[in-house]
């Protein structure tokens, strides 16, 4: 299976979103980044910037919730048009719970762990997930450069999927560009996020196209 690409809307230019994802359309899914200012520092968007994107796009829609208590919120994105919700570790009590909302919607349900949280802690629930994103910056900001002890996190991921022979798409996320991609994409990445690395250069079928290392 060929890499997924996802450009994060968190480095585009929001002043003319339409055209930014037109620009894109060569990619397969589009991140959305959600943030709060209590998990990570700062806000950005909800559901109503979701429900634009999607009658701009028509990438799968990949929503990354960095917020607190993201159970509430859940409802509201999958009615938005998300296909896939990931919500942190780090955010949720009840996290087997919180999956199964997030499926009961009929949406996809993904888990971010963030750099420091080690991939034992999701091992009684791998095989509920759609995804595991493997944060390679703490949360927070695009533009960060890629921790790169992460690619060990991603390499114990791919064996854990493999031996559990289940389905589950290992995406990664933060500081992905170019250079890092292929070694993401060696350690066993399904799916890279890049914000900086796409919208940052005027050619974007050119940056998504180097990010697939075609
Ligand atoms: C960071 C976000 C990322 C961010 C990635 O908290 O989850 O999706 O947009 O940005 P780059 O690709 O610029 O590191
Ligand atoms: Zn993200």
């Amino acid at each position: 299976m060929s890499v997924i690409i996802a450009p994060s809307l968190l480095a585009a230019n929001w002043k003319n979103i339409e055209v930014e994802l037109e620009s894109i359309k060569s990619a397969d899914w589009l991140h959305l980044d959600v943030m709060d200012g209590a998990f990570v520092p700062p806000i950005t968007f909800g559901p109503k910037l979701v429900e634009a994107a999607k009658e701009c796009t028509s990438l799968l829609l990949d929503v990354h919730l960095m917020i607190e208590n993201p159970d509430r919120q859940i409802e509201a994105f999958a009615k938005a048009g998300a296909e896939m919700i990931t919500v942190h570790l780090e955010t949720c009590k009840h996290l087997h719970r919180t999956i199964q909302i997030i499926k009961a919607f009929g949406v996809k349900a993904g888990v971010a762990l963030n750099p420091a949280t080690p991939l034992s802690t999701i091992s009684d629930i791998v095989k509920d997930l759609d995804l595991l994103l493997i944060m390679s910056v703490n949360p927070g900001w695009g533009g960060q450069q890629f921790i790169s002890s992460s690619l060990e996190k991603i390499s114990e991921a791919r064996r854990l999927i493999n031996k559990l022979g289940i389905k589950c798409l290992i995406e990664v996320d933060g500081g992905v560009d170019s250079k890092t991609a292929s070694s993401c994409i060696k350690a066993g990445a399904d799916v890279l996020v890049a914000g900086t690395a796409i919208f940052s250069q005027k050619d974007r079928q050119a940056a998504i196209k180097s990010l697939r290392q075609e």
